[in-house]
């Protein structure tokens, strides 16, 4: 195993991400564990690498944190990164000083000499033939005296010592981040680390992940109870999925249907957990509820808001009867949540040893507390795409895992201005179509379908009429805007340039299969300057 000392770097996670993409059990624990914390982890032999993660912090202000003297005592290697080699410096003899201009961004870094972390590793040799590194620089502080033993190992012209290397003790040490993916020979840097260096072994798979969040959820609730929101979107399934596998029927899920949700999600919610899982879960139909209350409302931001609100009152009544306990039940004491990385960077709480934050965008905050509950997050060390391959690897379907994001309002935010329940219908068969036709086509180029080349696609309801003939009739119908993007970051969108076959084909099957709707149009507009969403 390797261990990651967390100096409360906001990607120290992705560390931890890389270790484990090559395939090396790995834990993060933060930096200020106890010396003898370090000794006994190291005890049973199993543990073949130290790494130390950047931070904000300034390594030469007295207040700031130290790793533990013991790493150096224990005689495995050690990598620092950023503020990791800083302190690496600092404790084993260099010097440190503040840096008058803060370096941020890209950078080319010359590795010198043949260490065993650089060597055959660059993105390309300049003319006198060294080797050259692309990567991504963050630090205000750098390193100005190399600690005795040490040997230079890589430098840029505002930073000529961005790293450092004492090949006898197996220390190594880059003032650049390898983690991020800027960095684009660092998957290759940290392999060589974990795998060459520490020869640690690649023997840790995703199944093992699932051993221990298990073991984990089990010390965490003991015989308690866990309830848990279920929207049926990737993350709070996969949390489902795992947190189930853990403790059974122990944890009650609650599944909000507002009846905006696409054609048969709520049943194919339903089937999969309760029918499949046999997990308990209590489905409150709220749909009336919430057309009611949207009932003469068209401003965007106002539909939001109720749909929001109503949701967590409908959550928080079920949850409190939970909580009340009864027949045979003691009453739940803890909330379960899909809070993923990216969220925890997002709201801020990235440092591992801070309060824990919650999934702003879910409309929930501040309910763990309103509700007196304990706050369970299985998924809080993850990015998307390890979510996706636990939830396969727990046995959720590949059609529910890999799934386009919906949003919360679901169909509120996709019927233009009012909301009402023939337009929500009439847009869920039209969706429906469109769906299954991306699924249906695939790209001759890349062999994919059509769904897995977008990253996003739906079906918009306008609420207007137009004018069509059918058969020998006039119809005046409504129309329905067909979108479907590719982005990486959902920041920025590029409408996706669908085969006219593939548009074809869904419009026909629209205008001929959903009696109401006559006209489909594609929309073509990119994000900036539209949305990707209409509303
Ligand atoms: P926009 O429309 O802002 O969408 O380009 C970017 C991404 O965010 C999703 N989205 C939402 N998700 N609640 C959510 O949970 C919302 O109110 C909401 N609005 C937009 C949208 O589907 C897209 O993936």
């Amino acid at each position: 195993k390797i261990l990651i000392l967390d100096f409360g770097s906001q990607v120290t996670q992705l560390i931890a991400r890389r270790v484990r993409e090559a395939h090396v059990f790995c834990e993060v624990h933060p930096c200020d564990v106890s010396d003898d914390w370090v000794r006994a982890y190291a005890q049973d032999g199993t543990l073949k690498g130290v790494i130390l993660s950047g931070s904000h912090a300034s390594v030469y202000e007295e207040t700031t944190d130290r790793a533990p003297q013991a790493v150096f005592e224990l005689g495995v290697p050690v990598l620092g990164i950023c503020y990791g080699m800083q302190t690496m410096a600092q404790q084993l003899g260099g010097k440190v000083e503040g840096g008058h201009t803060r370096e941020f961004g890209y950078a080319e870094v010359r590795a010198h000499g043949h260490t065993a972390l650089l060597k055959d590793i660059a993105d390309f040799t300049t003319p006198e033939g060294h080797g050259m590194l692309k990567v991504w620089m963050s630090h205000g502080d750098k390193v100005t005296e190399l600690p005795p033993g040490f040997k230079l190992m890589a430098s840029t012209p505002s930073c000529p010592i961005a790293g450092m290397a004492d090949e006898a003790r197996h220390y190594y040490a880059v003032q650049f981040h390898p983690e991020v993916t800027h960095t684009v020979q660092g998957q290759a840097l940290l392999n060589r680390f974990v795998l060459d260096i520490c020869q640690a072994r690649p023997d840790w798979i995703m199944g093992d992940y699932i051993a221990e969040a298990v073991a984990k959820i089990r010390e965490q609730v003991g015989d308690e109870e866990v309830i848990l929101g279920l929207s049926g979107g990737v993350d709070s399934s996969v949390a489902a999925a795992l947190i189930h596998r853990a403790i059974g029927d122990q944890l009650t899920c609650v599944f909000v249907d507002h009846g905006l949700l696409r054609l048969n999600e709520g049943d194919m919610v339903m089937e999969m957990f309760a029918g499949k899982l046999h997990a308990k879960v209590i489905r409150v139909d709220a749909s009336d509820l919430f057309l009611g209350k949207l009932a003469g409302v068209s401003e965007p931001e106002a539909k939001r808001k109720i749909i929001g609100g109503l949701f967590v009152d409908v959550f928080k009544a079920e949850a409190a009867k939970l909580k009340a306990g009864g027949a045979g039940h003691k009453g739940a004491t803890f909330l379960a949540q899909g809070t993923i990385y990216p969220d925890v960077i997002e709201s801020g709480g990235a440092k591992s040893k801070k309060a824990v934050t919650i999934k702003s965008h879910h409309n929930v905050g501040g309910l763990p507390e309103q509700l007196g509950l304990k706050l369970l997050e299985p998924l809080r060390e993850l990015f998307k795409d390890e979510v996706r391959e636990l939830g396969v690897a727990l046995g959720l379907p590949h059609a529910m895992v890999y799934r386009h994001p919906f949003p919360g309002p679901g169909l509120g935010v996709r019927i233009l201005g009012e909301v009402k329940k023939e337009y929500a219908d009439l847009l869920r068969r039209a969706d429906a179509i469109f769906i299954e036709e991306l699924h249906n086509f695939t790209d001759a180029a890349t062999g994919k379908t059509w769904y897995d080349l977008t990253s996003q696609a739906f079906t918009v309801f306008l609420p207007v009429k137009s004018v069509g003939v059918m058969g020998d009739g006039r119809t005046y119908d409504y129309v329905v805007a067909l979108r479907a993007v590719q982005t990486s970051d959902f920041m920025t969108a590029d409408w996706a340039e669908l085969p006219y076959a593939l548009l074809k084909k869904v419009s026909g099957r629209i205008i001929n299969e959903v009696r109401g709707i006559n006209r489909v149009t594609y929309d073509v507009s990119s994000k900036p300057p539209a949305t990707i969403e209409w509303e």
